[in-house]
C-alpha cells in the first residue's frame, strides 16, 4: 500500500496497485473504485441507498436544472421487472445485485426547449453515485446492455425522458461466485495514457 505524494490519508489497495498506476497523484478514490459484477447477498439499507443518491443530488448541472432521475428497484418484484429488459449476458450477474437503479434525464428546459446538457449532467450524477458508493464500501457497475424501448414501456417512462444506464449496486462479492468467464474479468482494469486524451489548443 502507498500513500500519494499530496498527503491524502486514503491508500491505494494492493489489488488495485497491481493493475492501476496513476501518472499524476490523484486521490486514491479514483483508482480504488472499480466496477464489480459479484455482489454479496447483504442488504443495502435505505439509509445507505439514499446517501448514495444524495451525492448525485449535489452534482453540477447546466443552469442547475438537475435533469437526472433515478428509478430504483430494490424489492424482488421491482428487480424482476428490470430483468425483463436487461440483456441475457448482463442478467447472469445483475440478478444478484441487491439494488438496481436506472438513470434517466429530463431532456427539456423549463421553457420546453431542448436542454442540450441533459445527458452530460446525468453522467455527472452517475459518477457521484459510483464514488459515494465506493466511499461507503459498496460497489457499482453501470449496464448499457439492456433494451431501452422495452425498459421505457415496462417502467412507463414518458417520451421527454432519456434512458441512460442501469446501475447495479451492492457490497462487492467474492470473485468465485461468478462464472469462469466473468471471474477472469473481475479485476481493476487500466486506462490509456493521459496524453492520448488531451488535445492541446485545438485538433
Ligand atoms: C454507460 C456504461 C455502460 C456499461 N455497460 C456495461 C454492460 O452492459 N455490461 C457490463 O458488464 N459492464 C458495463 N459497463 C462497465 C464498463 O465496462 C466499465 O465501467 C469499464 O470497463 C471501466 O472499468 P471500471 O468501471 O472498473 O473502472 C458500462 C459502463 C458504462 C459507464
Amino acid at each position: 500500500m502507498t500513500t500519494t505524494q499530496t498527503g491524502y490519508q486514503a491508500v491505494i489497495t494492493q489489488e488495485v496497485e497491481a493493475h492501476r498506476k496513476a501518472e499524476y497523484p490523484v486521490h486514491p478514490v479514483f483508482l480504488n473504485r472499480w466496477s464489480s459484477r459479484a455482489f454479496e447477498a447483504k442488504e443495502v439499507t435505505n439509509e445507505t441507498l439514499y446517501t448514495i443518491l444524495e451525492a448525485a443530488r449535489w452534482a453540477p448541472s447546466s443552469s442547475n436544472l438537475q435533469p437526472w432521475r433515478f428509478i430504483v428497484a430494490k424489492t424482488e418484484e421491482q428487480k424482476q421487472k428490470f430483468q425483463t429488459f436487461i440483456k441475457p449476458n448482463n442478467q447472469l450477474w445483475t440478478v444478484h445485485a441487491p439494488v438496481l437503479v436506472l438513470i434517466l434525464s429530463h431532456k427539456l428546459r423549463q421553457d420546453g426547449e431542448l436542454n442540450g446538457a441533459h445527458a452530460f449532467d446525468a453522467g455527472a450524477a452517475w459518477a457521484s453515485i459510483a464514488f459515494q458508493a465506493h466511499l461507503l464500501g459498496l460497489a457499482t457497475r453501470a449496464v448499457g446492455g439492456y433494451e431501452k424501448d422495452k425498459a421505457r414501456e415496462v417502467l412507463q417512462v414518458p417520451a421527454d425522458y432519456e434512458l441512460h444506464a442501469v446501475i447495479a449496486l451492492g457490497y462487492r462479492g467474492a470473485r468465485e461466485t461468478l462464472s469462469a468467464e466473468f471471474q477472469e474479468r473481475e479485476l481493476p482494469n487500466g486506462r490509456r495514457s493521459l496524453n492520448e486524451s488531451i488535445i492541446e489548443g485545438s485538433f
